[in-house]
């Protein structure tokens, strides 16, 4: 609020003069007690904001996915779409909306791997979705362990807690081995968002040191034609041979041994 430079004194409404000092002192007064009303109003006009913002981003989300599964989309450019929406929204919000203390309690940590939890987002009250959306928590020194996906997409929005993301594109299925590529190598925190597509960014690999939980929107049965509805291999990354053109081959191995390993 600007205040005018005050010049003399001014009579009040009791025909009193009034100091510079007893001037700006009500002036401050009146100043902080509109500050107080117009932080309130506009707290409640930013809670409803708040609910119709996140609302609204997972309404989109579902327009998107199901744009997707009619075929008026590409897996590519359903995943920038998740990111131009996550980029207007407030992790904060995101979390108030899903009730994150509760699920987090809700959802201790694995001994290896990750625990996951169905989430519902806001807006939707039961209603067939074109996605399922879940809540990973991946204890301290725990990861997401290295996989491929087939017949699936998915984008993991980090809630909580930072972790090391490794991304590779998948280049072919050789028998029991995958031809990856690294894509991404990077930390990332709280409302960052990672995608993969069918091929793009396809295998990913998350660790962390402090503890962290993602809220994952996962599509499966993207071709229904498939012979399964999805896949998932997990790979042996510290086994993987170097190849042609900074390419890795991956081999593909069980889920004991795979959490033994990287869990
Ligand atoms: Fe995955």
């Amino acid at each position: 609020m600007a205040v005018l430079p005050w010049r003399g004194s001014m009579a009040d409404a009791a025909g009193k003069m009034v100091t510079r000092r007893s001037f700006l002192g009500s002036a401050i007064k009146i100043a902080g007690l509109w500050t107080i009303i117009t932080a309130g109003l506009s707290r409640n006009a930013f809670a409803a904001n708040l609910e119709t913002d996140i609302k609204t981003w997972a309404a989109r989300i579902q327009e998107e996915s199901a744009r997707l599964r009619a075929g008026a989309i590409t897996d590519a450019r359903w995943r920038d779409a998740l990111d131009e929406l996550t980029a207007h929204i407030a992790i904060e919000d995101v979390l108030q909306a899903i009730d994150f203390n509760r699920l987090k309690t809700e959802t201790p940590f694995a001994e290896k791997g990750v625990s996951t939890a169905r989430v519902a987002l806001p807006g939707f009250n039961g209603k067939r979705l074109a996605f399922t959306s879940k809540i990973f928590a991946i204890g301290p020194g725990r990861a997401i362990i290295p996989h491929g996906h087939e017949n699936m997409i998915s984008a993991h929005l980090v809630l909580d807690g930072e972790m090391r993301l490794r991304q590779y594109d998948k280049l072919a299925r050789e028998h029991n081995t995958l031809l990856i590529e690294p894509s991404v190598d990077k930390i990332i925190g709280p409302g960052a968002i990672s995608s993969i597509s069918l091929t793009g960014d396809n295998i990913h690999w998350m660790t962390t040191e402090t503890g962290a939980w993602t809220l994952d929107i996962i599509l499966t049965n993207i071709n229904e034609k498939a012979e399964k509805a999805y896949d998932i291999f997990n790979l042996d990354m510290d086994a993987a041979a170097p190849s042609a053109g900074g390419a890795l081959r991956a081999p593909i191995i069980g889920v004991a041994d795979a959490l033994r390993k990287y869990g």
